[in-house]
């Protein structure tokens, strides 16, 4: 991994599938390795959809937050393509439950029982 956070998978000629990095975890909720990752584009899964139906990736407890960008670099170097030009998988923002009276304005709120 470069000092910006950008993961060096190979060559500029695509992914470098012999390097020993396919044991790079790309998903750490996950525990989704870069060789796993590969293996999957090799069987014809190319998009961030298909990946995560098939792997699991980005379905951990930070929900792709931390291996949304890493993916898309993956396909983007599979590709020759910028990152910026992969379709992001979908995603969810994490789930907290929240109160009813937290969502209403302030006046629909009913009055306290005091
Ligand atoms: S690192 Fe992939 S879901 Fe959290």
């Amino acid at each position: 991994m470069s000092a910006h956070g950008e993961v060096k998978l190979g060559g500029t000629a695509g992914i470098d599938r012999a390097a020993p990095d396919r044991d790079l975890l790309i998903c750490r909720c996950e525990e989704i390795a870069l060789g796993e990752i590969i293996d999957a584009i090799d069987a014809g899964i190319t998009t961030p959809d298909g990946l995560k139906r098939r792997l699991r990736i980005g379905m951990g407890l930070c929900q792709g937050r931390t291996c949304r960008r890493l993916l898309q670099q993956v396909l983007a170097e599979h590709a020759g393509v910028s990152p910026a030009d992969v379709r992001p998988a979908t995603f969810r923002p994490p789930v907290r439950p929240v109160k009813i009276s937290v969502l209403l304005d302030e006046r629909q709120r009913p009055a306290s029982r005091e």
